[in-house]
């Protein structure tokens, strides 16, 4: 199967970058060896907390080349897609709690020409992506409670992430599996061995040398699987 030699990407979290030099970061990691910037958008309903929009996203789409991947937490996400879409999001990625219309929501991401998410909080089961597992690129599981950046990871969501992962070999699909909450050097191998290739990390990038954790992160989870 094609689909357990999905690529080791990382993808560092801005959500703990310096706010007051968003643009110098996001060219920093970039520089470092980073695969994705991760852009945490929260509306303060469906977390208690709030960050930024379209027009800081619209701002860092010239401050780098690589893949924005943004993660919304926001309720109705469906009324969001063409804003984050127009704003230069490359991969758009909705909550399975948040969408009333899960399907439709993936939809209409793909029919924008951009890769479609859906992201697991820890207590929603992977049966939720079931029937939409064919229409997504990436399912994120959420390895700590949306909201805040800093959380310890959970480990109850390993099982999930194998789940998934065999379930995508078993029907063929090349599925990109992200985790994100809680991701360090010292975690990211048992992460990969359970079966996810892409790897988000906001403190544990942006609180050191962002080349050398970044270099260590990519070789620990490829040498565990
Ligand atoms: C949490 C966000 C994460 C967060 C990760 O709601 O979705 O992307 O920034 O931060 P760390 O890596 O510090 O747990
Ligand atoms: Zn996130």
């Amino acid at each position: 199967m094609t689909s357990t030699k999905r690529p080791i990407l990382i993808a560092p979290s801005i959500l703990s970058a310096d706010f007051g030099r968003l643009a110098e970061e996001v060219r920093a990691v970039t520089e470092a060896g980073a695969d994705y910037i991760h852009v945490d958008v929260m509306d303060g309903h469906f977390v208690p907390n709030l960050t930024i929009g379209p027009p800081v996203i619209k701002a860092l789409r010239k401050a780098t080349q690589l893949p924005l991947d943004v993660h919304l937490m926001i309720e109705h996400p469906d009324r969001w897609i063409d804003a984050y879409a127009d704003a230069g999001a490359d991969l758009i990625c909705v909550h399975a709690e948040a969408a009333k219309h899960l399907h439709r929501a993936v939809q209409a991401i793909r029919a924008r020409g951009k890769r479609a998410a859906v992201s697991l909080n820890p207590a929603t089961p992977e049966d939720h992506v079931r029937y939409v597992l064919p229409l997504v690129d990436m399912v994120l599981v959420m390895s700590v409670n949306p909201g805040f950046g800093g959380q310890d990871f959970i480990p109850e969501v390993l099982p999930k992430i194998a789940a998934l992962r065999a379930e995508a070999d078993a029907r063929g699909l090349a599925l990109d599996i992200e985790v994100d909450g809680g991701i360090k050097v010292d975690n990211v191998g048992q992460v990969a061995r359970a079966g996810a290739n892409v790897f988000v990390s906001g403190s544990g990038i942006f609180g050191g040398d962002y080349a050398k954790l970044i270099g260590e992160m990519r070789a620990r989870a490829e040498a565990a699987r």
